[in-house]
């Protein structure tokens, strides 16, 4: 299961029956990658790449689809950190934790940017371990956007900025 530092929207259960969006966003991963050597992974992140999360109910068929148990699809979406179950709230934002970002102040970094979600209320905090930045730590990613050598203040400022503004590094 995901573990988001923030409050996530109500979590859905496999009772909640998939949208057509959804089933159509399934069918079209598992038409791409379904048939891929050890297709498990690159299936379930190709679902959240397109639906945002792995709605539950999305995976006893990815189960029958890639003839797997139910139990081991679950056990890999809630073994990785990455899947997330629920919808993110707004815009998704990962702060590596891992060492060389830790080394760089990350974790006051993690507490500022918790605080400031929990002030607006708009976006999803998550954790990531490691994005690729390690030797321009710490690193972020709000949304698909990379960035830098974060900073308290830079933070901010993307916190109340565009959605759309660019990245820095990778
Ligand atoms: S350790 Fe943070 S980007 Fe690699």
């Amino acid at each position: 299961m995901n573990a988001p530092a923030s409050a996530a929207p109500a979590a859905a259960t496999a009772d909640v029956p998939l949208t057509p969006r959804q089933q159509q966003a399934l069918s079209a991963v598992l038409a791409e990658r379904g048939a891929l050597p050890g297709a498990l992974l690159p299936v379930l992140h190709g679902v959240q790449d397109a639906l945002g999360h792995i709605p539950p109910a999305a995976l006893p068929v990815i189960a029958r689809a890639l003839h797997l148990s139910r139990a081991e699809v679950h056990g890999v979406v809630t073994y990785y950190h990455h899947f997330r179950t629920t919808p993110p709230r707004g815009r998704v934002v990962q702060i590596c934790r891992a060492e060389a970002c830790r080394s760089m102040g990350a974790e006051a970094l993690m507490a500022h940017a918790q605080s400031a979600i929990d002030a607006h209320g708009c976006d999803t905090l998550e954790a990531a371990y490691c994005l690729g930045l390690c030797a321009q730590s710490p690193a972020v990613m709000v949304g698909d956007r990379l960035h830098a050598r974060m900073t308290p203040a830079k933070l901010d400022a993307l916190l109340v900025s565009d959605p759309s503004a660019q990245g820095e590094g990778a």
